[in-house]
């Protein structure tokens, strides 16, 4: 048995944790920044990195008593080295490497959607590869193929916006504040999902990639209408966004080999609505669905140390001058699809 520490500061979560490679979450901190943020209505990139900076270095020294441990007792130290916000991922990957380099201790410098895609595996051990992952989170929509450690296949992505951030700027139309996927999961429970009629951006395409824009500028013409109550506007959009997520994983999984199981990983994944949709489809298509626990779902340290510990198991770490990605595709094969901007 072995046993990992795990550093995440890619976007506005600072979190450390100690996983074992039985599966065990020795001990983990995660701090929150959504009150410093808030203000702004987004993550700002600058502000995070400081609030990164000053709050890593005791948050580690917590897990590490928590668990009794001296740094040479661990395994590997797993950061996050992308893809994310530069100056957060470099104040997490640095203080890795130094902690490895005083300690002699291997460092695995890990993809953040490598942590979102394994996680599921630290709370199953029952779930095995291959499985068809649909990564849902801030800054990420993506159905993958994930055939092994380090094996990925992208069967789609977004054109444009992530889920989440759809969902964030919804929330802002709405002024329901950051970060607005819970507050507009909230509020849609009480209104009407076919009270709004909005559109579902590339549903019916043969190609299963995503699309929200479209769908955020209905939301603010919807708002501006004045026709309409903001509880109806939050449910009928999340509605819109269910169909598009069935719909397009669908074409994804008809396109691609069968898979038994059905996994949801990131933020979004938290949505009870969206979980509940995918465990039909998934019953429906004689897959297992396979959710995490809430708190795995949204950033955290003990996927990264749990992806550290699964890449270890497997042979691996990385050299001390390993370079922060702020973008690192899981499948550096795929295509850059038509319209795609800034996402991996
Ligand atoms: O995985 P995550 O914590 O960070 C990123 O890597 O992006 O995901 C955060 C995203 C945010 O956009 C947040 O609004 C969304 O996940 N989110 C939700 C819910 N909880 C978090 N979206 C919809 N419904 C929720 N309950
Ligand atoms: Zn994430």
């Amino acid at each position: 048995m072995g046993i990992v520490l795990g550093i995440e500061s890619s976007c506005d979560e600072t979190a450390a944790a100690l996983v074992t490679t039985d599966r065990k979450i020795v001990a983990q901190r995660i701090a929150s920044q959504d009150a410093e943020h808030a203000p702004y209505g987004g993550v700002v990139p600058e502000i995070a990195a400081r609030a990164h900076a000053q709050i890593l270095t005791p948050l580690i020294a917590e897990v590490m008593r928590e668990g009794g441990l001296e740094l040479d007792q661990l395994d590997a130290i797993a950061a996050t080295a992308g893809p994310g916000l530069i100056g957060g991922v470099m104040v997490g990957l640095v203080s890795a490497k130094a902690l490895a380099m005083a300690s002699g201790v291997p460092l695995i410098a890990v993809n953040h959607l490598e942590g979102h895609a394994l996680s599921p595996r630290l709370a199953d051990p029952e779930l095995k590869f291959p499985y068809a992952l649909l990564l849902v989170s801030g800054g990420h929509c993506q159905i993958l193929r994930v055939e092994g450690v380090g094996q990925y296949r992208r069967l789609a992505t977004t054109i444009d916006d992530a889920l989440g951030e759809a969902f964030d700027k919804t929330a802002k139309i709405l002024g329901l504040g950051y970060p607005g996927g819970p507050a507009v999961e909230r509020l849609a429970r009480q209104g009407d999902p076919a009270a709004v009629p909005l559109p579902r951006p590339l549903v019916g395409s043969g190609e299963p990639h995503f699309s929200f824009a479209g769908l955020k500028s209905a939301v603010m013409r919807a708002k501006d209408s004045g026709l309409y109550g903001d509880a109806d506007i939050a449910a009928s959009f999340q509605q819109a966004a269910i169909d598009c997520v069935i719909d397009r994983l669908r074409i994804g999984l008809d396109n691609s080999e069968k898979m038994p199981a059905l996994v949801v990983a990131g933020g979004v994944a938290s949505n009870a609505a969206i979980r509940s949709a995918l465990l039909s489809f998934a019953l429906d298509r004689d897959m297992r669905f396979v959710a995490p626990p809430m708190a795995l779902c949204t950033d955290n340290a003990a996927m990264i140390a749990w992806a550290g510990a699964e890449r270890l198991a497997s042979g691996q770490s990385d050299p001390l001058d390993f370079v922060a990605r702020p973008r690192w595709p899981l499948d550096p094969s795929a295509e850059p699809v038509r319209g795609a901007g800034a996402k991996a």
